[in-house]
């Protein structure tokens, strides 16, 4: 077993370079690839920063040269780069085409997978492709840039996580490398304990759309459970943290994440009490709500601040809150 890992650790990389070498050595690769970068203003210093790479719009541009220099068609598919097909006259065909790359690596460096954007829109097809789950790839433990950010995370005690690729590396071109991406999923449990790793703070820059915020407050309690402090910055509506970053520049954007922050439970309490409107069937329902989120906090001492900033914003009895965040615990065990 831990000799297959090795051998997909190492078709991978043998990948990595050649999606790099293609994006800037084939013309197709400039013509295309680096000019959609460059289009987005990623500067040659983060290319290399990130591995970033192309894959030529060709059925098996990559596979066949990866298996004229040994490797083998199954390995290839192991690692998730070769699509078999059963009975077919060829080895198969290549995942990734006409796409440009980003790498995905472990907290160790090493490649684990793709993640593939293409170049223009296109309805039939997805945006982007990802490889797929492998003996070295379990989407669900992993988060992007996390090899690139934890220095930088473990240095400034804060991690920010947004929600795709691009937000990543145009964040760290911006100067800001303590960010991670959860890849347009729901956070996990493993994802959280592996930013718990380096830092119990964490903020969440999430698009600024009805699906971001919905984000932002869906899966969010798993991440009180596991004794993080978590912060919300939302951004204007239609605009993610690459496109806000490139329209008011590093400093501005710096300075919205100081002045937009604020803690997931006032977040959520503003959000859901804003929802809510006069109805009082709703507002009960929120006030059960947060204090179904406050009695997922395992500091006593943070729970009690939060029950007390609670209580003001919803207008409701802060000994009523905590009766009903005990009731709810006894409940629970
Ligand atoms: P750009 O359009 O390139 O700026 O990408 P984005 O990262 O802003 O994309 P978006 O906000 O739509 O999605 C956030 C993240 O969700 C992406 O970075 C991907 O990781 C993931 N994602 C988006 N679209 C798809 C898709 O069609 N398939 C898969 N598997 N993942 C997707
Ligand atoms: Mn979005
Ligand atoms: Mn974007
Ligand atoms: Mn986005
Ligand atoms: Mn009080």
């Amino acid at each position: 077993r831990q000799n297959a890992r090795e051998s997909l650790y190492i078709v991978l990389n043998y990948a990595k370079n050649f999606y790099q070498q293609q994006l800037h050595q084939s013309e197709e690769g400039h013509a295309v690839g680096l000019s959609y970068f460059k289009e987005r203003g990623f500067s040659n210093e983060i290319l290399k920063k990130f591995e970033l790479g192309y894959s030529l719009d060709n059925w098996d541009a990559f596979s066949k040269e990866a298996l004229k220099k040994g490797y083998s068609a199954e390995v290839l598919e192991k690692a998730g780069l070769l699509i078999h097909k059963e009975g077919g006259k060829t080895a198969g065909y290549d995942r990734f085409r006409g796409r440009v790359i980003f790498p995905i690596h472990n907290v160790a460096g090493k490649v684990i997978a793709f993640g593939a954007r293409i170049l223009k829109t296109d309805k039939n097809q997805p945006k982007y492709l990802n490889s797929p789950e492998t003996e070295v790839y379990h989407k669900s433990d992993i988060l992007y840039g996390i090899y690139q950010a934890k220095n930088a995370i473990r240095q400034q005690e804060h991690c920010y996580l947004v929600e795709g690729y691009t937000d990543v590396v145009s964040l760290h071109q911006a100067g800001i490398e303590n960010v991670v991406a959860s890849s347009g999923t729901s956070l996990t449990t493993e994802q959280i304990r592996l930013i718990g790793r380096f830092t119990p703070n964490i903020t969440i820059l999430y698009d600024g759309d009805v699906a971001g915020i919905k984000a932002a407050l869906r899966g969010l309690d798993l991440v009180l459970e596991e004794g993080l402090n978590v912060s919300v910055v939302l951004f204007p509506d239609g605009d993610d943290p690459d496109s806000y970053v490139r329209k008011v520049g590093a400093e501005a954007f710096k300075e919205h994440l100081r002045k937009a922050a604020k803690d997931f439970i006032t977040f959520k309490t503003e959000i859901l009490l804003q929802d809510a409107g006069n109805d009082p069937f709703r507002l009960a329902a929120v006030i059960g709500e947060v204090v179904n989120s406050i009695i997922k906090i395992p500091d006593a001492i943070k729970r009690q601040v939060f029950f007390h900033r609670t209580s003001e914003m919803m207008k409701v009895d802060e000994q009523m809150l905590i009766t009903e965040g005990n009731k709810l615990l006894r409940k629970q065990q």
